[in-house]
Protein backbone atom coordinates (compact mmCIF):
# COMPACT_ATOMS: atom_id res chain seq x y z
CA UNK A 1 0.00 0.00 0.00
CA UNK A 2 1.84 3.78 -0.79
CA UNK A 3 1.07 5.52 2.09
CA UNK A 4 2.78 8.56 0.28
CA UNK A 5 -0.57 9.59 -1.72
CA UNK A 6 -1.76 13.31 -0.72
CA UNK A 7 1.26 13.75 1.60
CA UNK A 8 3.88 16.66 1.44
CA UNK A 9 7.78 15.72 1.15
CA UNK A 10 9.53 19.08 3.03
CA UNK A 11 12.31 17.10 4.38
CA UNK A 12 13.91 13.75 4.65
CA UNK A 13 12.86 13.08 8.00
CA UNK A 14 9.06 13.10 6.88
CA UNK A 15 9.66 9.84 5.32
CA UNK A 16 9.91 6.66 7.38
CA UNK A 17 12.51 3.91 7.23
CA UNK A 18 10.17 1.42 5.16
CA UNK A 19 9.00 4.35 2.99
CA UNK A 20 12.04 5.42 1.92
CA UNK A 21 13.46 2.20 1.23
CA UNK A 22 10.06 1.93 -0.50
CA UNK A 23 10.73 4.82 -3.23
CA UNK A 24 14.16 3.80 -3.75
CA UNK A 25 12.49 0.49 -4.83
CA UNK A 26 10.15 1.63 -6.69
CA UNK A 27 12.66 4.04 -8.33
CA UNK A 28 14.72 1.34 -9.30
CA UNK A 29 11.58 -0.33 -11.18
CA UNK A 30 10.74 3.12 -13.14
CA UNK A 31 14.40 3.15 -14.07
CA UNK A 32 14.81 0.12 -15.12
CA UNK A 33 11.81 -0.27 -17.34
CA UNK A 34 10.23 -2.94 -14.74
CA UNK A 35 7.34 -0.74 -13.60
CA UNK A 36 4.96 2.09 -14.88
CA UNK A 37 2.87 4.54 -13.44
CA UNK A 38 0.80 7.11 -15.05
CA UNK A 39 -0.33 10.75 -14.06
CA UNK A 40 -2.58 11.69 -16.65
CA UNK A 41 -4.23 14.76 -16.87
CA UNK A 42 -2.13 15.66 -13.75
CA UNK A 43 -0.34 19.08 -13.29
CA UNK A 44 3.08 19.84 -11.33
CA UNK A 45 3.99 23.11 -10.64
CA UNK A 46 7.40 24.71 -10.20
CA UNK A 47 7.61 27.60 -8.00
CA UNK A 48 11.84 28.36 -7.85
CA UNK A 49 13.11 31.49 -6.34
CA UNK A 50 16.84 30.41 -6.93
CA UNK A 51 18.25 29.17 -9.80
CA UNK A 52 17.99 25.56 -10.93
CA UNK A 53 19.07 22.94 -14.02
CA UNK A 54 18.83 19.53 -12.69
CA UNK A 55 15.49 19.96 -10.45
CA UNK A 56 13.89 22.08 -12.80
CA UNK A 57 14.33 19.95 -15.82
CA UNK A 58 14.09 16.50 -13.84
CA UNK A 59 10.95 17.28 -12.41
CA UNK A 60 9.60 18.48 -15.66
CA UNK A 61 10.96 15.44 -17.78
CA UNK A 62 10.11 12.89 -14.72
CA UNK A 63 6.17 14.37 -14.86
CA UNK A 64 5.95 14.58 -19.37
CA UNK A 65 7.36 11.01 -18.74
CA UNK A 66 4.39 10.14 -16.21
CA UNK A 67 2.00 11.25 -18.86
CA UNK A 68 1.05 14.72 -16.73
CA UNK A 69 1.90 18.14 -17.50
CA UNK A 70 4.40 20.69 -16.02
CA UNK A 71 3.75 24.61 -15.45
CA UNK A 72 6.87 26.54 -14.76
CA UNK A 73 5.74 29.15 -12.47
CA UNK A 74 8.11 32.24 -13.02
CA UNK A 75 8.22 33.88 -9.49
CA UNK A 76 9.16 36.98 -11.23
CA UNK A 77 5.87 37.19 -13.14
CA UNK A 78 3.83 35.96 -10.41
CA UNK A 79 1.91 38.47 -7.54
CA UNK A 80 4.23 36.34 -4.95
CA UNK A 81 7.35 38.87 -6.01
CA UNK A 82 4.77 41.54 -5.43
CA UNK A 83 4.14 40.01 -1.38
CA UNK A 84 0.96 38.63 -1.97
CA UNK A 85 1.09 36.41 1.37
CA UNK A 86 1.86 32.88 1.07
CA UNK A 87 -1.64 31.17 2.40
CA UNK A 88 -3.55 33.17 -0.25
CA UNK A 89 -0.77 32.19 -2.94
CA UNK A 90 -1.11 28.37 -1.46
CA UNK A 91 -4.93 27.86 -1.54
CA UNK A 92 -5.35 29.91 -4.80
CA UNK A 93 -2.37 27.24 -6.33
CA UNK A 94 -3.97 24.19 -4.71
CA UNK A 95 -7.40 24.73 -6.71
CA UNK A 96 -5.16 24.57 -10.09
CA UNK A 97 -2.52 22.34 -9.64
CA UNK A 98 -1.98 18.86 -8.47
CA UNK A 99 1.19 19.16 -6.87
CA UNK A 100 3.62 21.76 -6.26
CA UNK A 101 7.52 22.12 -6.18
CA UNK A 102 8.86 24.68 -4.48
CA UNK A 103 12.79 26.26 -4.12
CA UNK A 104 13.09 28.95 -1.52
CA UNK A 105 15.33 30.28 1.28
CA UNK A 106 13.48 29.81 4.22
CA UNK A 107 12.00 26.54 5.07
CA UNK A 108 9.02 27.75 7.34
CA UNK A 109 7.69 29.63 3.83
CA UNK A 110 7.92 25.26 2.44
CA UNK A 111 6.13 24.87 5.52
CA UNK A 112 3.29 27.85 4.97
CA UNK A 113 2.57 26.48 2.02
CA UNK A 114 1.99 23.04 2.96
CA UNK A 115 -0.11 24.45 5.88
CA UNK A 116 -2.35 26.23 3.91
CA UNK A 117 -2.17 23.71 0.50
CA UNK A 118 -4.45 20.72 0.02
CA UNK A 119 -2.16 18.90 -2.40
CA UNK A 120 1.59 17.23 -1.74
CA UNK A 121 3.93 20.25 -1.42
CA UNK A 122 7.61 19.04 -2.19
CA UNK A 123 10.91 20.55 -0.91
CA UNK A 124 12.94 21.13 -4.12
CA UNK A 125 15.85 23.00 -2.00
CA UNK A 126 15.63 25.60 1.26
CA UNK A 127 18.53 26.90 2.83
CA UNK A 128 18.11 24.08 5.65
CA UNK A 129 17.11 20.99 3.39
CA UNK A 130 17.72 19.42 -0.31
CA UNK A 131 15.91 16.13 0.62
CA UNK A 132 14.91 15.30 -3.62
CA UNK A 133 18.42 15.17 -4.15
CA UNK A 134 19.44 12.57 -1.47
CA UNK A 135 16.97 10.19 -2.63
CA UNK A 136 19.01 10.20 -6.27
CA UNK A 137 21.73 10.13 -3.77
CA UNK A 138 21.28 6.72 -2.04
CA UNK A 139 19.51 5.62 -5.74
CA UNK A 140 23.26 6.20 -6.95
CA UNK A 141 24.65 4.45 -3.41
CA UNK A 142 22.45 1.50 -3.95
CA UNK A 143 23.09 0.71 -7.50
CA UNK A 144 26.49 0.58 -7.10
CA UNK A 145 26.46 -1.60 -3.67
CA UNK A 146 23.37 -3.34 -4.19
CA UNK A 147 22.12 -1.96 -0.77
CA UNK A 148 22.83 0.35 2.40
CA UNK A 149 22.99 -0.59 5.67
CA UNK A 150 26.46 -0.53 7.27
CA UNK A 151 28.03 1.71 4.39
CA UNK A 152 29.55 4.80 5.65
CA UNK A 153 29.55 7.70 3.41
CA UNK A 154 32.04 10.77 4.09
CA UNK A 155 30.72 13.81 3.65
CA UNK A 156 33.40 16.60 3.47
CA UNK A 157 32.61 20.52 3.30
CA UNK A 158 30.17 22.66 4.63
CA UNK A 159 27.45 21.62 6.86
CA UNK A 160 24.62 23.26 5.16
CA UNK A 161 21.36 22.28 3.83
CA UNK A 162 22.55 19.16 1.66
CA UNK A 163 24.50 17.55 4.64
CA UNK A 164 21.52 18.00 6.90
CA UNK A 165 19.20 16.08 4.58
CA UNK A 166 22.26 13.21 3.63
CA UNK A 167 22.80 13.07 7.59
CA UNK A 168 19.04 12.80 8.19
CA UNK A 169 18.82 9.98 4.88
CA UNK A 170 21.78 7.84 5.85
CA UNK A 171 20.16 7.53 9.37
CA UNK A 172 17.12 6.51 8.39
CA UNK A 173 18.81 3.92 5.89
CA UNK A 174 20.98 1.99 8.51
CA UNK A 175 24.53 3.91 7.12
CA UNK A 176 26.94 5.26 9.03
CA UNK A 177 27.65 9.08 7.92
CA UNK A 178 30.80 11.38 8.87
CA UNK A 179 30.29 14.94 8.68
CA UNK A 180 33.56 16.87 8.32
CA UNK A 181 33.63 20.59 8.37
CA UNK A 182 35.86 23.74 9.18
CA UNK A 183 34.43 24.17 13.25
CA UNK A 184 32.25 27.32 11.98
CA UNK A 185 30.61 25.40 9.71
CA UNK A 186 29.10 22.38 11.47
CA UNK A 187 25.68 21.48 10.30
CA UNK A 188 22.31 22.74 13.19
CA UNK A 189 22.48 21.06 16.36
CA UNK A 190 18.95 20.51 15.73
CA UNK A 191 19.46 18.11 12.62
CA UNK A 192 22.18 16.28 14.28
CA UNK A 193 20.07 15.31 16.87
CA UNK A 194 17.23 14.23 14.96
CA UNK A 195 19.92 11.99 12.56
CA UNK A 196 20.92 10.79 15.98
CA UNK A 197 17.86 9.62 17.08
CA UNK A 198 16.44 7.90 13.63
CA UNK A 199 20.38 6.06 13.99
CA UNK A 200 19.69 4.75 17.20
CA UNK A 201 22.12 1.98 17.40
CA UNK A 202 22.03 1.20 14.01
CA UNK A 203 24.32 3.09 12.72
CA UNK A 204 26.77 6.12 13.35
CA UNK A 205 26.40 9.90 12.58
CA UNK A 206 29.74 11.47 13.22
CA UNK A 207 30.68 14.84 13.11
CA UNK A 208 34.52 15.77 12.87
CA UNK A 209 36.68 18.80 12.05
CA UNK A 210 39.30 16.19 10.35
CA UNK A 211 38.76 15.06 7.09
CA UNK A 212 41.01 11.61 6.86
CA UNK A 213 39.28 10.76 10.10
CA UNK A 214 36.04 11.10 8.06
CA UNK A 215 37.56 9.30 5.09
CA UNK A 216 39.21 6.37 6.76
CA UNK A 217 37.83 3.25 4.89
CA UNK A 218 34.69 5.19 3.35
CA UNK A 219 32.66 3.63 0.81
CA UNK A 220 31.17 6.79 -0.89
CA UNK A 221 32.53 10.41 -1.09
CA UNK A 222 30.40 13.37 -1.17
CA UNK A 223 30.93 16.85 -1.39
CA UNK A 224 29.04 20.37 -2.52
CA UNK A 225 29.97 23.92 -3.06
CA UNK A 226 31.97 25.75 -0.25
CA UNK A 227 29.75 28.62 -0.52
CA UNK A 228 25.89 27.98 -1.48
CA UNK A 229 23.33 30.08 -3.51
CA UNK A 230 23.08 33.33 -1.42
CA UNK A 231 26.75 33.31 0.06
CA UNK A 232 28.35 34.41 -2.84
CA UNK A 233 29.65 37.62 -0.92
CA UNK A 234 31.91 35.41 1.35
CA UNK A 235 33.16 32.55 -1.29
CA UNK A 236 36.32 33.86 -1.55
CA UNK A 237 36.84 34.18 1.92
CA UNK A 238 35.51 30.50 2.38
CA UNK A 239 38.04 29.37 0.13
CA UNK A 240 41.25 29.00 2.44
CA UNK A 241 38.96 27.71 5.41
CA UNK A 242 37.67 25.06 3.30
CA UNK A 243 40.76 23.92 1.24
CA UNK A 244 41.72 20.91 3.55
CA UNK A 245 38.50 19.09 2.98
CA UNK A 246 39.53 19.08 -0.68
CA UNK A 247 38.16 15.38 -2.38
CA UNK A 248 41.51 14.94 -4.32
CA UNK A 249 43.12 11.85 -5.18
CA UNK A 250 45.19 11.93 -1.99
CA UNK A 251 42.01 12.19 0.25
CA UNK A 252 40.56 9.71 -2.04
CA UNK A 253 43.68 6.79 -1.46
CA UNK A 254 42.28 6.84 2.17
CA UNK A 255 38.84 5.23 1.50
CA UNK A 256 37.50 2.07 0.81
CA UNK A 257 39.21 1.02 -2.77
CA UNK A 258 36.00 0.37 -4.21
CA UNK A 259 34.76 4.23 -2.78
CA UNK A 260 32.42 5.51 -5.18
CA UNK A 261 32.57 9.76 -5.28
CA UNK A 262 29.08 11.75 -5.64
CA UNK A 263 28.80 15.46 -5.60
CA UNK A 264 25.09 17.18 -6.20
CA UNK A 265 26.25 19.80 -9.09
CA UNK A 266 26.45 22.35 -9.70
CA UNK A 267 30.37 22.14 -8.59
CA UNK A 268 33.86 24.34 -8.53
CA UNK A 269 35.95 22.19 -9.91
CA UNK A 270 39.49 22.45 -8.38
CA UNK A 271 37.63 23.96 -4.99
CA UNK A 272 35.61 21.02 -3.16
CA UNK A 273 36.64 18.71 -5.56
CA UNK A 274 39.28 18.25 -8.20
CA UNK A 275 39.13 17.53 -12.15
CA UNK A 276 40.84 14.01 -11.70
CA UNK A 277 38.34 12.57 -9.06
CA UNK A 278 34.94 14.40 -11.24
CA UNK A 279 36.26 12.75 -13.86
CA UNK A 280 38.04 9.82 -12.65
CA UNK A 281 37.15 6.01 -12.36
CA UNK A 282 35.37 6.59 -8.72
CA UNK A 283 32.97 9.38 -10.14
CA UNK A 284 29.00 8.18 -10.10
CA UNK A 285 28.48 12.08 -10.59
CA UNK A 286 26.61 11.54 -14.15
CA UNK A 287 25.08 8.72 -12.69
CA UNK A 288 23.83 10.70 -9.85
CA UNK A 289 22.08 13.36 -11.55
CA UNK A 290 20.41 11.15 -13.89
CA UNK A 291 18.77 9.76 -10.95
CA UNK A 292 17.54 12.49 -10.15
CA UNK A 293 14.96 11.78 -12.51
CA UNK A 294 14.15 8.41 -12.03
CA UNK A 295 14.07 9.21 -8.27
CA UNK A 296 11.65 12.32 -8.08
CA UNK A 297 9.62 9.81 -10.96
CA UNK A 298 9.11 7.38 -7.85
CA UNK A 299 8.49 10.18 -6.05
CA UNK A 300 6.02 12.08 -8.02
CA UNK A 301 3.96 8.91 -8.59
CA UNK A 302 3.32 8.29 -4.97
CA UNK A 303 2.58 11.73 -3.70
CA UNK A 304 -0.32 11.63 -6.75
CA UNK A 305 -1.35 8.17 -6.10
CA UNK A 306 -0.40 6.88 -9.23
CA UNK A 307 1.23 3.68 -7.32
N1 LIG B 1 21.74 19.69 -7.43
C1 LIG B 1 20.80 20.60 -7.77
O1 LIG B 1 19.82 20.82 -7.06
O2 LIG B 1 21.04 21.20 -8.97
P1 LIG B 1 20.25 22.47 -9.50
O3 LIG B 1 20.54 23.62 -8.57
O4 LIG B 1 20.81 22.70 -10.89
O5 LIG B 1 18.79 22.16 -9.52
Amino acid sequence: MNSLAGRDFLSMGDLTSQELSHLLAIAAQLKAGDLSADCPRQVLGLLFRKASTRTRVSFSVAMVQLGGQVLDLNVQLTQVSRGEPIRDTARVLARYVDALAIRTYDQQELAEFAHHADIPIINALTDWEHPCQVLADLLTVQEAFGSLAGLTMAYLGDGNNMAHSLMLGCALMGMNIRVATPPDYVPHGEIVKQARELAGDRCEVMLTGDPQEAAAGAQVFYTDVWASMGQEDSAQDRIPIFAPYQINNDLLAMGDREAIVLHCLPAHRGEEITDGVMEGPQSRIWDQAENRMHAQKALLACLLGAI
